[in-house]
C-alpha cells in the first residue's frame, strides 16, 4: 500500500499539487478547495485524513486535538501558506506530529503587494473615486474629496516579520517615516529592517497607517480593540492582512462610524466570511478584499509545491525546512523512516 496523503484543503485551482504527488506514487485523496466555505465538522474532516500518513491542509479546516488524536499514523500537517493558527501545535507536538508550512518569497510578497494596495486604495480614494466616475462626476468638486499623499506619512508596523519587513522595503522610496513594534525582535533586527522601534501605544498614537502583520495568538488576539483604536488619530487608517481576530471587529466599526480613524483596508476578516450585510461593505472608506493577498497563480502554484515537497520529506523521515513546532524533533513520528 502506497502511502496515504489527505489534502484537507487546497488553493491551487488546477489540482496541479495532488498530481505531482501522485505522480511520486502516493495514494492522495483530496478534499475539497478553499473557496468553497463550508468547514468540516470534525467527524467528517476524520473520515477524510483519519488514516493519513501526511496531511495537507489547515486553510479552511480546523485541526484541534480532538482531530489531531484520530489520526494515529500521520505524520504531518503542512500548511500550503503562512499562519497555521487552524492547527492546534501544542497538541500536535505532544503527539509528535510535525507542523510545518511555506513561508516563501511569492506569497511573503504578495501579501506585501497586497499591503501596497490597500494601503494606497485609501490614501489614494480609489473606491470613492471610481464610484463617482461610474456615476458620470469627474475630477473632484471639493478638496476634501481629494487623495492623500503617501510621502511624508509616518507608516506604523505591527509586527516586523517576514512580511512586515517586506513592506517596510516596498514602503521605503516612497517616502514615508517607519516606525515598527515587535517584542520578539532584537535592535539589529529593527536596524537591517531600516524602522525605528517605538512601543504599541506610542505607534498608533504617531501612524498616519497602521498596518498588521502578526500571527494569530491568544496575545496578539483583538490586539487593536477599542482602547487601541482610539489612540489612533482621527485621520489614520488601519490595514489588516494579517488574521481577522487581531481586531476586534465590533469595535472596528464603531470606531468608523464615530470618526474614531478615517479608513480601513482589511484583507481578513472575523469571522470569515463576514455576514453579507456587514455594515463594512457600505463605506466607502473602508477596503475589503476576501482573504486573497496571497493568492496570485506563481504564489499559489509554489506554496502547494513547497507544502508537497515539505510531505516528500517528511514521509522520506527528513526534517522539511519550515518547521513550526520544532520542539517535536527530538520525538517526531517517522523520524529517519522512510516510507517511500
Ligand atoms: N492575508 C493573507 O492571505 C495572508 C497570507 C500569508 C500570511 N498572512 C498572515 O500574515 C501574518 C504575518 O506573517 P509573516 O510571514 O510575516 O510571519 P512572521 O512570523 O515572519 O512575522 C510575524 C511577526 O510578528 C511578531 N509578533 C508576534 N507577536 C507580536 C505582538 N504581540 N506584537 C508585535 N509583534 C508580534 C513576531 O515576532 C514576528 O516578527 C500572519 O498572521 C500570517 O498568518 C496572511
Amino acid at each position: 500500500m502506497p502511502p496515504l496523503v489527505a489534502i484537507a484543503d487546497f488553493m491551487d485551482p488546477t489540482g496541479e499539487a495532488a498530481e505531482y504527488l501522485a505522480g511520486q506514487g502516493l495514494e492522495i485523496r483530496v478534499g475539497s478547495p478553499l473557496w468553497e466555505t463550508r468547514e468540516l465538522p470534525p467527524d467528517e474532516l476524520i473520515d477524510l485524513v483519519g488514516d493519513a500518513d501526511a496531511i495537507i491542509g489547515g486553510g479552511r479546516e480546523r485541526f484541534p486535538r480532538a482531530v489531531l488524536e484520530a489520526c494515529p499514523r500521520t505524520r504531518c500537517v503542512v500548511k500550503y501558506g503562512i499562519g497555521t493558527d487552524r492547527i492546534d501545535t501544542v497538541a500536535a507536538t505532544e503527539l509528535g506530529i510535525l507542523v510545518a508550512n511555506t513561508p516563501i518569497v511569492p506569497a511573503t510578497r504578495a501579501v506585501g503587494e497586497h499591503t501596497m494596495a490597500l494601503l494606497l486604495g485609501l490614501t489614494r480614494r480609489i473606491q470613492p473615486i471610481q464610484r463617482r466616475a461610474r456615476a458620470g462626476a469627474w475630477r473632484i468638486a471639493d478638496l476634501d474629496d481629494a487623495s492623500e499623499d503617501l510621502y511624508g506619512k509616518t507608516v506604523g508596523i505591527v509586527g516586523l516579520g517576514r512580511i512586515g519587513s517586506t513592506v517596510a522595503r516596498m514602503l521605503t522610496p516612497f517616502g514615508v517615516t517607519l516606525i515598527a513594534t515587535d517584542p520578539y525582535r532584537d535592535d539589529a533586527w529593527f536596524a537591517s529592517a531600516g524602522v525605528a522601534r517605538v512601543p504599541l501605544d506610542e505607534l498608533l498614537e504617531r501612524s498616519d497607517i497602521v498596518s498588521l502583520h502578526v500571527p494569530a495568538t491568544d496575545e496578539t488576539r483583538k490586539l487593536i480593540d477599542a482602547a487601541a483604536l482610539a489612540r489612533m488619530k482621527p485621520t489614520a487608517y488601519l490595514v489588516n492582512t494579517s488574521r481577522g481576530v487581531v481586531v476586534d471587529t465590533e469595535a472596528l466599526i464603531d470606531a468608523l462610524d464615530h470618526g474614531v480613524i478615517a479608513g480601513a483596508g482589511l484583507d481578513v476578516l472575523d469571522p470569515e466570511p463576514p455576514d453579507a450585510g456587514s455594515p463594512l461593505f457600505a463605506r466607502d472608506n473602508v477596503v475589503v478584499t476576501t482573504h486573497i493577498a496571497s493568492f496570485t497563480p506563481p504564489s499559489v502554484s509554489a506554496q502547494m509545491r513547497a507544502a508537497a515537497d515539505a510531505v516528500l520529506a517528511i514521509l522520506r523521515g527528513e526534517q522539511p525546512e519550515h518547521v513550526v513546532n520544532p520542539e517535536v524533533l527530538l520525538h517526531r513520528r517517522g523520524a529517519g523512516q522512510s516510507l517511500l
